[in-house]
């Protein structure tokens, strides 16, 4: 008869409705061997007895809603055993029935639950504070294994001594002996119920059905066990100096003296804080001043304690977050030019090629670049852009651009690019030599030079330049990047097309001007296809994977039963259609 378990469930769902236990008549017991609360993997017995109506009556056994299919051990003519080792749930159901032989209709005799789990973990870590004026003393502590049982724990206080002077009443308390004073876990204990000038001895009792344990007792000085409140922001300013520096106003709110703070910050979204103590002296007006990247999100936090080393620091206040303001790039920009044409009358065209500044040189957001041509008459603006390119005219007579990068605060120390290259003697503007250019891996290409052995100057940096060309020769890549004057090789990406073409070349740059390019190919056999497209690896491309953070999720925090399970029999309630029996039928 399929579907008897649903009426079971059906059956006690009304029953639980319709007023519940009572209307559940158990006709019979059942009862759990040794106890119904149990060690995790205990061999235990589940009993049923039963004066069914009839000889040879069958039993039969749920544990949480399903069939037992295990031997039930006969007992005497009234009473079954079922025996489980090594029982390893926390909280199980248990129903038992009989069903005489010739009968379709089963009869619940009882029900019970199994409790298994673990006497309690000496509580650990035990930590008391006073908040300022809460006039509460809460304590915390590490409860440790889960039980999986309800665990009652109680804080005990015991006077020890005085801290300070004894008046007579106190004296006289104390001379009583020993006074023990007991809490529930879970709620603070008004400082009234305690002697504020005394010392007391502190231990957490745990207890639950299967044992009893103890923390180790620690001393509390209820004086320096008091937290001070921290101080909350007034204001913060950042002055246009440079570098600009920010200031944060905090408004003291505690009462107490001797007490210590530190502040930190940190940028929002990077991991590390940075931690400042106060001083005792900025205790009455507190500040922080700190040198902070511009247009840049901060987030800053106080926490204070009384100078006793173990007195217990305040929480960190709550985040107060600031966004520096922007202010003029602090750097210039990379530039570099391509050369075209020159005219008759004495003027070329220039593409400038600039590389963005990154965020902490920005110092806001870019609004735009400006090119601007030194000649014998005067400084002339030639271009004033947002892009990052731009082609010009010179005029006749400019040696030299100025390259500025500007935001909302101003425009940042120009960067120069001279246009007499090649112009000079070889001897002025050495040439780096052995220029090797070969492929590293499928996707970037090494490149590797020498300074000039005949020069006695040191470029500023040198400039590899690399154009790539595709075998039908009418699609052209041009790249460029700047490497330190120290290095003499890079790698550039480039990747693969059959019969492409790519011709590099490295410039050294200085002061005065620009060397002859040096150039190299990669060679035939080895050639890669395809285009070259800039540098590799830009560091913004590693900030976006260290962006990726990831979350957490901690079950520990869930904390051992506090209330048991519903009694039986509602928690039939949670009763699934079982393995289809057709024993059973209420
Ligand atoms: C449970 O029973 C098994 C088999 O009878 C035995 O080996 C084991 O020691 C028992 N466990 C406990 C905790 O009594
Ligand atoms: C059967 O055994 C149970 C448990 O030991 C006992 O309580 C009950 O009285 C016994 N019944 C009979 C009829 O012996
Ligand atoms: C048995 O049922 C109880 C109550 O619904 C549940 O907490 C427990 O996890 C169940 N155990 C198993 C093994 O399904
Ligand atoms: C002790 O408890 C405090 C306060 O809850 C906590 O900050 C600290 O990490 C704990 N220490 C250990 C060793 O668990
Ligand atoms: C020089 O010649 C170019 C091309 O013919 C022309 O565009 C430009 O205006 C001329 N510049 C001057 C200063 O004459
Ligand atoms: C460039 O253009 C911007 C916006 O049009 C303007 O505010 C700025 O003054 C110009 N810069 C120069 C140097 O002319
Ligand atoms: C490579 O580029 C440099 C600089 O533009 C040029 O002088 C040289 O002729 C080019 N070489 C080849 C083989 O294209």
């Amino acid at each position: 008869m399929a579907g008897s378990s649903e009426a079971l469930v059906i059956h006690a769902l009304l029953c639980c409705l319709c007023g519940g236990v009572a209307s559940i008549e158990c006709s019979g017991r059942v009862w759990i061997e040794p106890a119904p609360m149990v060690l995790m993997g205990s061999n235990i017995s589940i009993n049923c007895l039963a004066t069914p109506g009839c000889p040879r009556a069958e039993f039969f056994i749920f544990l949480n809603y399903s069939l037992v299919e295990g031997p039930l051990h006969p007992v005497n003519s009234s009473t079954v055993q079922l025996w489980l080792h090594d029982f390893q749930e926390p909280f199980r159901t248990v129903a038992c029935f009989t069903r005489c032989p010739n009968s379709k209709r089963s009869q619940l005799v009882c029900g019970a639950n199994i409790q298994a789990g673990y006497p309690p973990d000496p509580p650990s870590n035990l930590t008391c504070t006073i908040r300022e004026r809460s006039g509460h003393l809460a304590c915390t502590w590490d409860r440790g294994r889960l039980t999986h049982l309800s665990t009652h724990y109680t804080l005990h206080l015991r006077r020890t001594g005085l801290a300070v002077v004894k008046d007579a009443e106190e004296k006289d308390a104390e001379e009583k002996g020993e006074e023990e004073e007991v809490f529930p876990a879970g709620s603070p204990v008004p400082l009234s119920t305690l002697h504020g000038r005394s010392r007391y001895s502190a231990w957490v009792q745990a207890s639950n059905a299967l044992g009893t344990a103890r923390s180790a007792p620690r001393p509390l000085d209820l004086q320096e066990l008091v937290v001070p409140t921290p101080p909350l922001v007034d204001s913060a300013e950042t002055t246009e100096t440079s570098p600009p520096t920010t200031i944060i106003h905090w408004r003291r709110q505690t009462l107490l003296e001797n007490v210590h703070c530190e502040e930190r910050h940190k940028a929002t979204g990077t991991p590390a804080w940075h931690v400042e103590l106060w001083d005792g002296a900025a205790q009455h007006r507190p500040r922080g001043r700190h040198d902070l990247q511009s247009n840049t999100q901060y987030v800053f936090q106080v926490r204070c304690r009384l100078s006793p080393a173990d007195s217990p620091w305040s929480p960190w206040s709550p985040p107060f977050l600031y966004t520096t303001p922007e202010a003029a790039p602090a750097t210039a920009p990379d530039v570099w030019r391509r050369l075209g044409p020159a005219f008759p009358n004495g003027s070329h065209e220039v593409t400038v090629l600039i590389k963005p500044l990154s965020p902490q040189d920005a110092r806001g957001r870019i609004l735009g670049y400006t090119v601007a041509a030194e000649s014998p008459w005067g400084t002339l603006l030639l271009c004033n852009t947002s892009s990052t390119v731009c082609s010009i005219l010179v005029p006749p007579g400019a040696h030299t651009l100025r390259i500025t990068a500007y935001n909302s605060k101003g425009a940042s120390s120009p960067a120069s690019i001279t246009l007499s290259q090649g112009a000079g003697s070889q001897e002025e503007f050495p040439a780096p030599v052995a220029v090797e250019v070969k492929p590293d891996n499928l996707s970037r290409v090494l490149v590797a030079w020498q300074p000039s052995p005949r020069s006695s100057r040191s470029p500023l940096w040198f400039i590899v330049e690399g154009v790539s060309t595709t075998w039908y020769g009418w699609e052209e890549q041009y790249f460029w990047k700047k490497v330190p004057h120290q290095e003499t090789h890079t790698y550039i990406r480039a990747k693969a097309v059959a019969g492409g073409h790519i011709n590099v070349s490295v410039y050294a740059v200085y002061p005065d001007g620009v060397s002859r390019p040096s150039s190299g190919q990669v060679p035939a056999e080895d050639q890669l296809l395809g285009s070259t497209s800039s540098e590799i690896s830009h560091d913004g491309d590693i900030g976006v994977l260290l962006g990726l953070g990831i979350s957490v999720v901690t079950l520990s925090n869930i904390s051992n039963l506090t209330a048991g399970p519903s009694p039986f029999p509602c928690s039939l309630l949670l009763l699934k259609p079982a393995s289809p029996i057709d024993q059973v039928a209420v």
